[in-house]
């Protein structure tokens, strides 16, 4: 039997970084312009410019939508040079819009790439999220919680009052019971105006951070980024899809989920080794957004891979 090629994770996490440096770039210069579909457009040609040159045999499948909605990067679009190894890859090539077009802290452009078959295939629906960081045992928290029980036990594990457990949380009218909860245990919370993969993976480095929780709904396929970073840097999520209609248990559908109302964890959203990679468009406590001086521009990634459990802060500097 022919072995298929082997995912070369450490040749290829290089050319990840690039890829997300390059995205990085060329949404800079819409920083703080208020045009958020710009710095998106920027970000997607650059991204799929520079994965074009990789050598894989790439299809996206968590990308800008489905293709009849995307032209570029949609699910199921091939990417790469054709040679090398098969893999999926998981991209939002500016993870926080929004945040971008207002220059407000921690947009990122975000890519995971896993081999063929290895990272569920999230429609573009939300999902209900909970993430810790590394060292609790399995279960410490789970959805089923309340979101003041989770305060608790997870104020257990860690060996602290629930008064010192830090929760980051999207500011959205859907989590206002939840933030009431949550502060019924006097926690503290730290509301966010977008960019979950940004707040989950706060919950990796509660050292840096001061985050120790991320809960909430968002988009699905944002989950699956997360769990793949917290596949890297250690830590647990969980997600369970959410519909809202019809139109969303088709999109679920046509992806191939069939058990509508799973709960994912880690391992189940990312099944195998995943490297990944972030790079800072704005200011923000995971990495630095990018700089400029006149003829330079200078970006900061975060390279991971799963396998080893290797995390990186690259520096990048260039002549524009
Ligand atoms: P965009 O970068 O596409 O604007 O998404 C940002 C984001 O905040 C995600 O991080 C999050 O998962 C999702 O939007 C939340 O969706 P909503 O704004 O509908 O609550």
């Amino acid at each position: 039997m022919i072995k298929p090629p082997e995912f070369h994770d450490r040749m290829l996490s290089l050319g990840l970084a690039r890829v997300s440096e390059a995205a990085a770039i060329a949404s800079a210069r819409l920083v703080g312009r208020g045009d958020e579909k710009a710095a998106d457009q920027a970000a997607v040609d650059a991204m799929r410019r520079q994965l074009n040159l990789l050598d894989i045999r790439g299809v996206v499948v968590i990308g800008e939508g489905e293709r009849d909605e995307a032209p570029m990067l949609y699910i199921g679009e091939k990417i790469g040079s054709g040679e090398g190894p098969e893999v999926d890859i998981a991209l939002d090539p500016l993870e926080g819009t929004t945040l971008t077009a207002k220059d407000f802290p921690n947009a990122l452009t975000v890519i995971a790439m896993a081999p063929r078959g290895t990272m569920l295939h999230a429609p573009d629906v939300y999902m209900e999220k909970l993430a810790i960081g590394p060292g609790y045992a399995p279960d410490t928290v789970t959805l089923e919680m309340s979101p003041s029980e989770r305060v608790r036990a997870l104020a257990q594990a860690k060996g602290c009052a629930p008064e010192d457990i830090s929760v980051c949380v999207l500011e959205r009218p859907r989590h206002e019971a939840m933030i009431a909860d949550i502060r019924s245990t006097g926690a503290a919370i730290r509301l966010i105006m977008d960019g979950d993969v940004a707040g989950v993976i706060h919950c990796a480095e509660p050292h840096m951070t001061g985050i120790d929780m991320y809960m909430g709904s968002g988009g699905a396929p944002e989950g699956v980024l997360a769990a793949a970073a917290l596949k890297c840097m250690g830590g647990q999520i969980y997600g369970k899809l959410l519909f809202r209609n019809e139109d969303e248990v088709g999109r679920a559908r046509r992806a191939g989920i069939e058990d509508l109302d799973r709960v994912y964890t880690r391992d189940e959203m990312v099944t195998g080794d995943v490297i990944f990679a972030a790079t800072g468009v704005t200011d923000g406590s995971i990495v630095q957004g990018i700089r400029t001086e006149p003829g330079w521009v200078t970006t900061d990634t975060l390279l991971m891979r799963s396998k080893t459990g290797s995390v990186r802060r690259m520096s990048y500097r260039t002549p524009i």
